[in-house]
This record gives structure tokens, C-alpha cells and sequence, in this order.
């Protein structure tokens, strides 16, 4: 295999300030462009197109409280649509499915960066196409760090990976094999790590903190690491962060349920793996997926030898921040059922194609809601995301119960398992707003399982 790759760490073209208020933005310019990647080695080439022209984008690592303003300009050949998600961005900034940029044509973004740290991801969001323009490559990481996260003293620098998973299916000539005209789910056969088949990566035998995120657009994952001459052995290791960045206090787990858009972040030890390799990989029991010879295997951890830096390899710390849950309440506001009808996806009977009725609830601005997600059956899992806020998981009914490491998170994605009732409690704030929330199977997403709320001052 080959090794993990990195897309390159993106720096601003300009940087504005401002000396007496001490106001930072940083505008960058990404170009979406077509590009050739070698998967196959022997087979042919195939044609991507991706921010900077590389799969998965350069990553963004940005500082709390400095503002952002990022051109996206489109020289690929299909209409685009950027969603920063993880950050509450205002409305026109939010990658609207229908707010497309044309071949030829840009769109300035501004992203405020005034949440706490977090892992959040940028993918593309055209309305009908984000299957295709994120799969052939439309995604990448956009890290938010903050000072307290940076006290913690957590694994830094090199020992701080993003890893971005996917699942892909390729054509005989090792041309990728395009989703467009699929109508229910992409499940793929070939596993990614960072844009590379099956990698490997070398590490020190002491502490990592790995970003996983899952750009898959139909497989979610049971992830497990297992160290050589210890098959079958699951090794524990430590959850700290979701979605909305870290959870309360580090959960002990031995496997990591994943699915598509969500953002789970863990500490692994290798220091009893000293000289050896640790595998890790995804168990064959999630959800509706189907699986294949290798859907088992994700990447591979060759340990060496030497520990360069005790940096962030101390004990982890008894708690890691005071995450801020909304207040509880009683009772259900919302109930919304994701539900196939008559060959197409639809959340309470309606598409996003349904433009007069498509706008499906009306929060109060401020208001602390409680959103029921029903699964209506057909034996497909929706990772249900709700756009620009974070929520808690206060119950799931018809199926697993809440995980320990969900009890502790604030999320934006939600996994609702074939037969699951999921309750979801959030504030919508800060700002009004047309916001979309959706399936993110992006085949079911596409196929128009998205609908919208209007955050106002005076809700409904
Ligand atoms: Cu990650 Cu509405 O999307
Ligand atoms: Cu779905």
C-alpha cells in the first residue's frame, strides 16, 4: 500500500488588521478544478475535480475569533455550491443548495470563526449534484482551534491527524465510477484515508489524536484498532471530540460508530506497539451497508521504535470542557419523519423540489426546541443533519441506545438507525435565517430527502 497523505495546510492571500481593534480576517482564494489521480497503479488515471485541484482539499486551520473571507472559483464544469459544515454561518454564506456558482463564475464566503474549537469540513452542497461533486472530489478539513482547547496540552502538531474517510467504487479501467445516476445509496468497495486506498502511516509508539470525519456518501463505519498477533482483539482507546469539538471528559470505548458527516475525535496510545503495526478497521455490522472482501480494512499504523517529543503524551486530562447543553425540557416541538414515498426520499411527505412547501418549521430565534427524527422504515439508516446549530442527543428509541460517548457530545449530525426514533434538543441561534437540514446519504440528499426551517424573531 501507499502511504497516508495530507493535503497541504492553506495560507491567506491577504491578511486584513486592524492595529486599534486588533481585527483580524484572512481571505483566501481556492480554485475547483479538474485534476488527474493515479488510484490503480497499471489502470488508467482518473479525473477528479477538487478544491486547488487536489482530493481531499488543502486544509484550513484557523484561530477562534479571526474572521474569514474565502473566494471559491469555479473552473470545473458543473455548477457548485460551498457548505462549511460545523459552522453557523449566516444564511448567503451557508452553501444554499440552489445558491450555485456557474462555470466561469465565484462566490466570496465569509465564515465567522467565533465558535469553540472544532472540526468541521467544507464539501460541496449544488443542489441535485453534491453526490457527484463531493465524491469526485469536493471536500476537505477546516480545523477551528481555540486557547482553552490549546491548554489541554492534548497530542499537537504531528500528532494531531485528520483523518478523512471514504468509500468509493471504480470503474475496470480505474476510472472512478460516477454515482449520477444512482437513486438509493453508494455503498463502494474500495476504502480511503485522505484521498489514498488502504494506507499506511508511520507513527512513534506514544499518543495520537485523530480526527475522523466520514465523507463517504452511503457507508458509515464501526471502526476498531487491532494490534498484529492479536487478531479479532479490539484495543481500547479514548473518545474526546464530536462534531461540535471536544465532549465533556474522555470516553473509554472499544469500537467508534461513524457515519456520513460526522466528526468523531479520539486519542490513541501506541506505546505497547512498539516495532509492530496496528490495523484499523470497520467491523461488518453497520446499519443497512453492504459489504465486500476488503470493506473490513481501513488503514494500517506501523509503529516504530523512538518517541521524538513527549509533547501531549501525558495522562489525558479527567475532563475537557464544560460543554454548553441546552437547558432540558419536556415534551416533543417537532416531529419529522425521513421517509421513502413512491420511489423518492422525503422528510414529512415533502421534497426540497416542493419549493412552496419545503420550508417545513419556523423556530423562534433563541428558542431551546426538541426535534423528534423518526426513521419511517424500508431498512435505510439517514444520518439527519440539521444546519447551523449544535445539538444534544436526549433519547433513541427502536434500536441501540445512546452511546456513552453521545450522552457527553453536542452534535450536527445524527445517525437515525433503520428503526430509530431519534430526540434531538438545540437553541436556534444566533441569527435568523433560511437554513436547510437533510439526509447526508448524498445519493438520498440529491434525490431531494432536504428540507429548510426559517429561524425568526418571531417563530411559528
Ligand atoms: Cu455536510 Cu447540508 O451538509
Ligand atoms: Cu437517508
Amino acid at each position: 500500500s501507499e502511504p497516508l497523505p495530507f493535503p497541504p495546510v492553506v495560507t491567506p492571500n491577504v491578511t486584513y488588521y486592524n492595529a486599534t481593534t486588533g481585527y483580524y480576517c484572512d481571505y483566501y482564494e481556492i480554485e475547483v478544478k479538474p485534476f488527474e489521480a493515479q488510484v490503480y497503479p497499471g489502470l488508467k488515471k482518473t479525473r477528479l475535480v477538487g478544491y486547488n485541484g487536489i482530493s481531499p482539499g488543502p486544509t484550513f486551520k484557523m484561530e477562534k475569533g479571526r474572521e474569514a473571507v474565502v473566494r471559491f472559483v469555479n473552473h470545473g464544469d458543473m455548477d457548485l455550491s460551498v457548505h462549511l459544515h460545523g459552522s453557523y454561518s449566516r444564511a448567503p454564506f451557508d452553501g444554499w443548495a440552489e445558491d450555485t456558482t456557474k462555470p466561469g463564475q465565484y462566490k466570496d464566503y465569509y465564515y465567522p470563526n467565533h465558535q469553540s474549537a472544532r472540526t468541521l469540513w467544507y464539501h460541496d452542497h449544488a443542489v441535485h449534484h453534491t453526490a457527484e461533486n463531493a465524491y469526485f472530489g469536493q471536500a476537505g478539513f477546516y480545523i477551528l482551534h481555540d486557547k482553552e482547547e490549546d491548554k489541554l496540552d492534548l497530542p499537537a502538531g504531528d500528532y494531531d491527524v485528520p483523518l478523512a474517510l471514504a468509500s468509493k467504487q471504480y470503474n475496470a479501467d480505474g476510472t472512478l465510477f460516477s454515482p449520477a445516476s444512482e437513486t438509493v445509496s453508494l455503498y463502494g468497495d474500495v476504502i480511503h484515508v485522505n484521498g489514498q486506498p488502504w494506507p499506511y502511516f508511520n507513527v512513534e509508539p506514544r499518543k495520537y489524536r485523530f480526527r475522523f470525519l466520514d465523507t463517504s456518501i452511503s457507508r458509515a463505519f464501526k471502526l476498531y484498532f487491532e494490534a498484529d498477533g492479536a487478531l479479532g482483539k479490539q484495543v481500547p482507546f479514548h473518545i474526546i471530540g464530536s462534531d461540535a469539538g471536544l465532549i465533556t471528559k474522555p470516553v473509554q470505548t472499544s469500537t467508534l460508530e461513524i457515519s456520513m458527516a460526522e466528526r468523531w475525535e479520539a486519542v490513541f496510545d501506541f506505546s505497547a506497539y512498539a516495532g509492530k503495526n496496528v490495523t484499523l478497521r470497520n467491523s461488518r455490522d453497520v446499519q443497512a451497508d453492504e459489504d465486500y472482501n476488503s470493506t473490513d480494512k481501513v488503514m494500517k499504523f506501523v509503529v516504530g521504535k523512538t518517541v521524538k517529543s513527549q509533547q501531549g503524551n501525558g495522562p489525558l486530562p479527567g475532563s475537557l470542557r464544560a460543554v454548553p447543553f441546552p437547558p432540558t425540557k419536556s415534551g416533543v416541538d417537532r416531529t419529522f419523519k425521513f421517509e421513502r414515498q413512491g420511489g423518492e426520499w422525503k422528510v414529512n411527505g415533502v421534497t426540497f423540489s416542493d419549493i412552496n412547501n419545503r420550508i417545513i418549521a419556523k423556530p423562534q430565534r433563541g428558542q431551546v426546541e426538541i426535534w423528534e427524527l423518526v426513521n419511517g422504515g424500508g431498512g435505510w439508516s439517514h444520518p439527519v443533519h440539521i444546519h447551523l446549530i449544535d445539538m444534544q442527543i436526549i433519547s433513541r428509541t427502536g434500536g441501540r441506545p445512546v452511546l456513552d460517548y453521545e450522552k457527553v457530545a453536542l452534535k450536527d449530525v445524527v445517525l437515525l438507525g433503520t428503526s430509530e426514533t431519534v430526540r434531538v434538543i438545540a437553541r436556534y441561534a444566533p441569527w435568523d435565517g433560511v437554513y436547510m437540514f437533510h439526509c447526508h446519504n448524498l445519493i438520498h440528499e440529491d434525490h431531494d430527502m432536504m428540507a429548510a426551517f426559517n429561524v425568526t424573531s418571531l417563530g411559528d
